[in-house]
């Protein structure tokens, strides 16, 4: 997939009906999702307990875009290669998640599989700033990762601003994770992000019988950002 910088809606399959992922998937595809994000947790880096490799690996034959998969597990490095070859396409790890960013993602690399560095709102841009040939993306959380619905983060948009101008000419994608929607993704859009991901704000409303609301939840939060940039 070649790099740009336009705007990108991916839809968190964490707010869809988990007794459907399939026709979930099916459905935001075809109103128009970009990339598909995944939120594996593991009840100890974050407080939630969601879905494993096995689960990535069944959704994967209705992901026709790009599945990008949001690793809230620590340590991250013994389940690499199972993410890997459930077939994601970028896989995230947390900064916070081990002692080894750098082969962490050296890992990611190596099952090949775009790299991804999420940071919590408290984990610096500093984090990152040595590494940025090694990293596809930077995800910039804008909530506590664990849970949907939350409360966007307002002081996160001057980070997103810092980390456009820290990543430069590199073709390194932003992403914005948590509370986005169409009153904050022309926030984030504006100060540089790329990919937002959107849960509650594109599930809502909508179900695999009535898609359309996920069509118009999901151009709602694209028009927003676009007529901010
Ligand atoms: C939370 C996850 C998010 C979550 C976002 O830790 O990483 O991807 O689904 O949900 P909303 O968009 O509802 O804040
Ligand atoms: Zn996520």
């Amino acid at each position: 997939m070649s790099f740009d910088r336009s705007i990108k809606i991916a839809p968190s399959i964490l707010s869809a009906d988990f007794a459907n992922l399939g026709a979930e998937i099916r459905a935001v595809e075809a109103e128009g999702a970009d990339w598909i994000h995944v939120d594996p947790m593991d009840g100890h880096f974050v407080p939630n307990l969601t879905i494993g490799p096995n689960v990535v690996a069944a959704i994967r034959p209705h992901v026709t875009t790009f599945m990008d998969v949001h690793l809230m597990i620590s340590p991250a490095d013994p389940y690499i290669g199972d993410f890997a070859k459930a077939g994601s396409d970028m896989i995230t790890v947390h900064a916070e998640a081990g002692p080894h960013l750098h082969r962490s993602l050296q890992s990611v690399r190596a099952e090949g599989c775009k790299a991804g560095v999420a940071l919590n709102m408290t984990t610096p841009l500093d984090h990152v700033a040595d590494i940025l040939d090694d990293i596809d993306m930077i995800l910039i959380m804008t909530i506590n990762p664990g849970f949907g619905g939350q409360k966007f983060t307002h002081a996160m948009v001057d980070k997103v601003a810092r980390c456009r101008a820290m990543v430069g000419d590199r073709p390194i994608h932003i992403q914005v994770d948590g509370g986005i929607d169409p009153d904050t993704a022309p926030l984030v859009a504006q100060a540089g992000a790329d990919v937002l991901v959107a849960g509650s704000a594109v599930f809502r409303g909508g179900s695999v019988d009535n898609p359309g609301v996920y069509g118009d939840n999901i151009r709602a939060i694209r028009e927003a950002a676009l007529n901010a940039v």
